[in-house]
């Protein structure tokens, strides 16, 4: 998989030949403007929860592209109502897709739409094919159901947690949610874009190393391969 960070919660992730964009919100973002939302591929939207600071691009990406939105059924509803197509989950069910296979997980976190429409509860993903496998946490609390997910789910290659502390968990819980889910290998987000969530990124990585993990701070529009 090749992994694209957009800046805050938002990535793009080529999985198993398709295009999978994740939480976007892009154009708001004073640090990710060299990045532009016409240009960024897509197949599918998956949207974790309702809040602005993820959902700022759905529209304007699948107008652009014509992806549909994965997320909650409350979620979907809203988006299908502007007319984005959609394929709605609830809270432990997953489906197969084009890419492989997706389960929706809890997340512990609140989620409005951003006209104020309840946004469903919150999740987040794993997704999964033969040879590889990604947790994208969404904004979320660290929780003991994340146990729940190496029992359930194919061995993580890459997980992508919160990180900036206040309106997520922070770094040091976001390293025991690592043991949790049993992946060393993490890629921070949602932390540096407004003043609450601003983190000491040497002081985050050393904390991971010390554990023998390994915690990766993308640049905003640097791509991974993994
Ligand atoms: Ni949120
Ligand atoms: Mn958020």
């Amino acid at each position: 998989m090749k992994i694209t960070y957009l800046g805050h919660a938002s990535f793009a992730i080529e999985f198993n030949g398709k295009n999978l964009v994740l939480d976007p919100f892009i154009s708001p973002n004073e640090l990710a403007q060299n990045i532009k939302v016409s240009d960024i591929p897509a197949d599918y939207i998956l949207v974790s929860h309702g809040h602005m600071d993820h959902v700022a691009d759905v529209e304007a990406i699948a107008q652009n592209t014509g992806a549909g939105v994965i997320s909650n059924y409350e979620i979907v509803s809203w988006f299908g109502e502007k007319g984005i197509s959609g394929h709605p989950l609830n809270l432990g069910g997953g489906c197969e897709f084009e890419f492989g296979s997706l389960k929706y997980v809890n997340a512990v976190h609140s989620s409005v739409l951003p006209d104020g429409t309840y946004g469903g509860n919150p999740g987040g993903f794993v997704v999964w094919s033969d040879s590889q496998a990604f947790y994208f946490a969404g904004d979320t609390a660290l929780h003991m159901d994340m146990k729940l997910i190496p029992m359930t789910c194919p061995k993580l290659d890459v997980a992508i947690l919160p990180i900036g502390d206040n309106f997520t968990m922070g770094y040091q819980d976001a390293l025991l949610a690592s043991n949790f889910i049993e992946c060393d290998r993490i890629i921070g987000c949602h932390y540096d874009t407004f003043g609450y969530i601003e983190i000491d990124h040497a002081a985050a990585k050393k904390a991971f190393a010390e554990k023998g993990k390994e915690l990766i701070l993308m640049d905003i529009g640097a791509t991974i391969e993994i």
